[in-house]
């Protein structure tokens, strides 16, 4: 228990405290109980979860802390992220009888997140939410930020609000249940914050990954806590990704978010796999612009390819054309009056936002995937 910490994010709307320790999870009714404005609370659980203990450890302990727990499922994967599934989980929650006063829990990885939070934001035109991330994915990145949203048939995303949750708790225990590919996958969002922000994490990842991914507690919270900080600092100063420095937590995204459209979100590339072949990219770039030296892209890329995470599309037999891959990252939120932003680096541990990138060069380098 003394491992367990707490970040504390200050953003205008109220504090965000983000909790986190090994087996938080069937002790989080007294970490929840004071938070709640009734004590009533809409448990919002993606359908794989129910194979595994955690639903019924959360219930158990929000019913010891006297809150009573009505149970919704959504259907497991990216198509509930939708318009229609959006409108059946606010339909659900009405007829259950939620009110002003109630709150939402969204336990689960980025889809459940993500949806849950969005009708929190929507409902009775808003009622709170607490984000309870059972992947690596969605605790080191999506659950904190308070980015909620579905997507369009037009991209990821590209409907949504900024809705801070009350609070996040993140227990490193619940991962023992998560298959290893996405352990993996969510890693390289911990290796983004070491790329942007910290070398000496970086550094540490290098000594350290692997006995996290081989489901090491201490290194599983220190990796954890340590992207958290560097995340909450961002937020913090850039909530509505209004001055650039948000920007930055897409290090690697704008080429990610181009190769799992054209995969077609689905098992053969996921999101952190993406970001680890979009990070590379965007570090290669960088070496190519002389911003950076090649020996960075080169270790980070060591890296990666240590911890089991692609580092190249043909790894995974998926080739697409320059164009193709233009014409998706032309549609990324991160363009601005027509022109594509890029999140680059001076090397390791330093980002930067440029839209100077010379078309015919990133053509040589989507080219050359
Ligand atoms: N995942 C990027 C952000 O929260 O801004």
């Amino acid at each position: 228990m003394s491992d367990d910490t707490v970040l504390d994010l200050r953003l205008a709307g109220g504090a965000c405290p983000v909790h986190i320790g090994t087996d938080l999870l069937p002790r989080a009714g007294a970490l929840i109980a004071p938070l709640l404005r009734q004590a009533r609370a809409f448990l919002v659980v993606d359908a794989n979860l129910l194979a595994t203990p955690h639903p019924g450890r959360l219930q158990r302990t929000l019913e010891e802390a006297g809150i009573g727990v009505e149970t919704l499922t959504i259907a497991a994967g990216e198509a509930s992220k939708s318009f229609a599934g959006l409108e059946a989980l606010v339909e659900a929650l009405l007829e259950r009888g939620i009110e002003r006063r109630s709150t939402i829990l969204a336990l689960g990885g980025g889809v459940t997140g993500d949806l849950a939070g969005f009708a929190a934001a929507i409902l009775l035109r808003g009622v709170d939410y607490l984000q309870i991330p059972t992947t690596l994915l969605a605790q080191v990145d999506s659950a904190v930020g308070g980015k909620t949203g579905i997507n369009s048939r037009r991209g990821k995303n590209l409907v949504g609000a900024f809705k801070q949750p009350r609070a996040v708790i993140v227990d490193t225990a619940v991962l023992d249940t998560l298959p290893a590919r996405e352990l993996r996958a969510g890693y390289a969002e911990i290796v983004k914050y070491g790329c942007i922000r910290d070398a000496e994490f970086f550094a540490w990842l290098e000594a350290h990954g692997r006995e996290l991914i081989r489901g090491d507690a201490g290194a599983r919270r220190h990796a954890i806590r340590r992207s958290l900080e560097i995340k909450a600092e961002i937020v913090a100063r850039d909530e509505r990704e209004e001055s650039g420095e948000r920007a930055l937590l897409n290090f690697g995204h704008t080429f990610a978010h181009a190769y799992e459209a054209l995969a077609g979100y689905g098992s053969r590339l996921l999101h952190g796999e993406a970001v680890a072949i979009g990070m590379i990219a965007a570090a290669r770039l960088s070496a190519r612009l002389g911003l950076a030296s090649e020996d960075d892209a080169l270790r980070l890329r060591r890296h990666l390819e240590e911890i089991g995470l692609p580092v190249s599309l043909h790894e995974r037999g998926l080739t697409f054309t320059p164009e193709a891959l233009l014409a998706r990252m032309r549609h990324d939120k991160k363009v601005t009056a027509g022109r594509l932003r890029f999140v680059l680096w001076r090397g390791i541990g330093e980002a930067l936002l440029t839209e100077a990138v010379p078309e015919d060069m990133l053509h040589e380098l989507l080219a050359a995937e």
